[in-house]
């Protein structure tokens, strides 16, 4: 289970703070998917930013299962930054809204990156990254490099890389942005395919409403604040 409890998280604007994220409370139970959509300048990235502890709350908490994996500054829950990044390679997987591959790397290196970054044994992790090439439908093109691969491709790598850990929690931003209609459903429905069967706690930001048939719990934000959705009356 992922709780985010009370997250605010404010940005220093000259004199005055601007909050991108007000007071947003919010469970993802485990094999389950929740959208959240709003639109631009929202507050959605920032969020994700601080459910993947890759930023640190101003107020709140973020759990998974009873583990606070993120926290304020100075909060005495707060772990020091290099056990935060120890568990967000182990406990996080993370998509980007640009892929972010490596250029000189293959399909299937990419992934096995991830594997050696958390000390896996060379085998092990070859055998895993084609498992999962081949369920994101991508085991012909193991052996290119992102150049070679299209946008819908590329996307399917990244989620690819993000399951190497077996993650937890999946945190995906804008999969969609680059794709036409028909691709931005395939990745959505993909996604909510590899969150039911992994188990992971997956959290979809985007504005594309119409990719989500196959997520049927939304949350929508509007300036930092939700105003619509499963645990809107809980962030009061
Ligand atoms: N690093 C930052 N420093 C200062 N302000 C920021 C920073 N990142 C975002 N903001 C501000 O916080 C607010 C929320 O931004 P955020 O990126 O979370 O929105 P978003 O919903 O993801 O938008 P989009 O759909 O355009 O990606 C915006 O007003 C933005 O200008
Ligand atoms: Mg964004």
């Amino acid at each position: 289970m992922l709780t985010l409890d009370h997250i605010t998280l404010t940005y220093p604007d000259g004199d005055r703070d601007l909050v991108a994220v007000d007071d947003v409370s919010l469970t993802v139970a485990p094999g389950t998917a929740t959208a959240v959509l709003g639109p631009s300048g929202s507050g959605k990235s920032s969020l994700l930013a601080v459910a993947s502890t890759l930023t640190r709350p101003t107020q709140g908490l973020v759990r998974i299962g009873d583990d606070v994996v993120n926290a304020p500054a100075g909060h005495p829950e707060a772990a020091p930054d290099a056990v935060s990044a120890r568990l967000r390679r182990e406990r996080i997987g993370i998509v980007f809204q640009q892929p972010q591959l490596i250029d000189s790397l293959t399909a299937v290196e990419q992934l096995e990156l991830m594997a050696h970054l958390q000390g896996r044994s060379p085998r092990s992790a070859r055998s895993r990254a084609m498992e999962l090439l081949d369920a994101v439908g991508l085991a012909p093109w193991a052996a290119k490099r992102p150049a070679q691969l299209s946008g819908g491709q590329r996307q399917r790598v990244a989620i690819a890389r993000a399951m190497m850990s077996s993650p937890e929690v999946l945190l995906v931003d804008e999969p969609t942005s680059a794709l036409d209609h028909d691709r931005g459903i395939q990745i959505v429905d993909l996604i909510t395919t590899l969150t039911r069967e992994s188990g992971a706690a997956t959290i979809i930001v985007t504005h594309d409403e119409a990719t989500l048939a196959s997520v049927p719990t939304r949350i929508h934000l509007a300036d930092g604040r939700i105003t619509a959705g499963a645990d809107a009356t809980r962030s009061r």
